[in-house]
């Protein structure tokens, strides 16, 4: 009788293929993406199994550009952010076109890392707390609080709810309560219109044709991004595992 495999199993498969193509190092795939890929729906009666102790991953991921030791921003900017880092350089390009203040260009350029690098639920805040050890709190502050307010239009400042999000997320859709309360809180804030500014540069910046380069804003990472001389990640703020895991995202612990 022919035995057919689940989900789970054929996963598994994959992996210790990869293992052995990577040189025996067992390369886990973190819960979260297992969860969100679905691997575990169904298996509910499946009892716990640590399985066999393979040779696991700890240090550098051989499939990915290795790093220098102690990596900076723009480090992370070239050898660990995708394809996708153009819509932070042509945001940023964009606001230092409308000649916003030399922070706030640093926030456009910053605003979505979260999204392209690290996870994309809850960017805003993911991207602010990555940050905040290394910037101005007025640039994490604005970043943190974008995610709401692109959600709710400002007609006096010109900012119209994206036509992209009715098309995405249904004209229907309605923002979840904590989106709702953060916008009423940023909208009374000294700040808000910090926050406004990353919306306002970010919706209409992305243009496939245009290569914008991280090298025309090292002047402004210098003066207004904090390097660790230790390296990010090597550091020790709140923040700094956020960085090791993005150098080392597959590390078994
Ligand atoms: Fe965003
Ligand atoms: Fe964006």
């Amino acid at each position: 009788m022919e035995v057919t495999k689940g989900p789970s199993e054929l996963a598994e498969e994959d992996e210790f293929q990869r293992m052995r193509d990577l040189g025996d190092f067992m390369i886990y795939r973190s819960a979260i993406n297992k969860l969100a890929d679905g691997e575990w729906s169904g298996n509910e009666k499946k009892t716990f199994n640590l399985g066999p102790l393979k040779p696991s991953l700890m240090g550098e991921d051989p499939r990915l550009p290795s790093m220098p030791e102690n990596p900076t921003l723009l480090d992370f900017f070239n050898l660990r952010f995708g394809p996708s880092k153009q819509h932070l350089l042509q945001s940023a390009a964009l606001a230092q076109k409308n000649n916003l203040p030399e922070k706030m260009i640093l926030a456009c350029l910053l605003h979505d890392i979260s999204v392209i690098a690290f996870f994309r639920p809850d960017h805003g805040y993911w991207g602010a707390q990555m940050l905040e050890p290394y910037v101005d709190e007025e640039v994490s502050w604005a970043i943190r609080m974008h995610q709401a307010l692109r959600f709710f239009p400002d007609k006096e400042v010109g900012y119209e709810y994206p036509e992209a999000y009715a098309k995405r997320f249904g004209a229907d859709y309605k923002v979840e309560s904590y989106i709702q309360r953060d916008y009423e809180y940023a909208r009374k804030h000294k700040w808000y219109m910090s926050a406004r500014m990353i919306c306002l540069n970010d919706l209409y910046a992305f243009d496939p044709n245009t290569q914008v380069s991280i090298n025309q804003f090292e002047d402004i990472i210098g003066r207004h991004f904090k390097n660790p001389k230790e390296g990010l990640g090597n550091d020790n703020t709140s923040a700094s595992h956020m960085w090791r895991t993005l150098r080392r995202p597959a590390n078994a612990l």
